[in-house]
């Protein structure tokens, strides 16, 4: 069985923890879900999903205050975990080991571990602050995979972008939703129409 970690904290891009879980629940991945404070404002601030109904989409759902959760624990497997969007203050409570709710705990375990960890960072401009920290833990092998919309993809609508970039983050744990446009896969690469599952929030 594979496990996988969702922290969604509270930059703007509440939709794309959602999609995420969306295609983990049509897999036989099983999620464990950590929704931040200010990724439930994000939430519903953004989108027409409830917190509960996005915690419906997970198989484990952990509060964000339980640092005796199982994922506090390196004993605990799991094959790793995306911060889904990623505040640069997570970030930071991430690079510097500071953390202070159940997503940086999980991702400091996820790091000591050498597990696979994935940062969906969400912000602009950026500081030198922000790069700094980016660079600190991408030397440490965390993948930093700001949701920036892949144009060569040619997305018609936003579900369309959606798809394309969670795919790509799905690739770097080696899933395949098939909403990934991929270069060069086709006679007539870039013309193939994203298989977008329609949006449901
Ligand atoms: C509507 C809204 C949008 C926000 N967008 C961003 C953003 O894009 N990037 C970011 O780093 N912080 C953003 N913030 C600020 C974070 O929510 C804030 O720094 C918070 O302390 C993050 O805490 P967390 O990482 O524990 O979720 C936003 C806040 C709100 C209310």
């Amino acid at each position: 069985m594979r496990r996988l970690i969702i922290g969604m904290t509270g930059s703007t891009g509440a939709i794309f923890g959602v999609r995420m879980l969306e295609a983990l629940k049509a897999s036989d991945v099983e999620s464990h879900l950590i929704i931040s404070k200010w990724a439930q404002r994000t939430l519903e601030h953004e989108t027409r999903y409830t917190v509960e109904q996005v915690r419906g989409l997970a198989n484990v759902v952990h509060s964000p205050g339980d640092m005796g959760a199982s994922l506090s624990s390196g004993s605990f497997k799991t094959d790793g975990m995306v911060v889904i969007p990623c505040s640069v203050r997570t970030l930071g409570c991430i690079a510097s080991g500071y953390g202070e709710h159940l997503v940086h705990r999980a991702a400091d375990v996820v790091l000591k571990e050498r597990r696979r960890l994935v940062l969906v960072v969400r912000e602009t401009p950026l500081s030198e602050v922000h790069l700094e920290n980016m660079l600190k833990l991408a030397r440490m092998g965390v993948s930093i995979v700001p949701p920036v919309p892949a144009f060569y993809a040619k997305p018609q609508t936003i579900d369309e972008m959606i798809d394309q970039t969670l795919g790509r983050i799905l690739d770097l744990f080696g899933l395949d939703a098939g909403t990934v446009r991929r270069w060069g896969e086709t006679p007539e690469a870039g013309e193939r129409p994203l298989r977008a599952k329609p949006h449901r929030g």
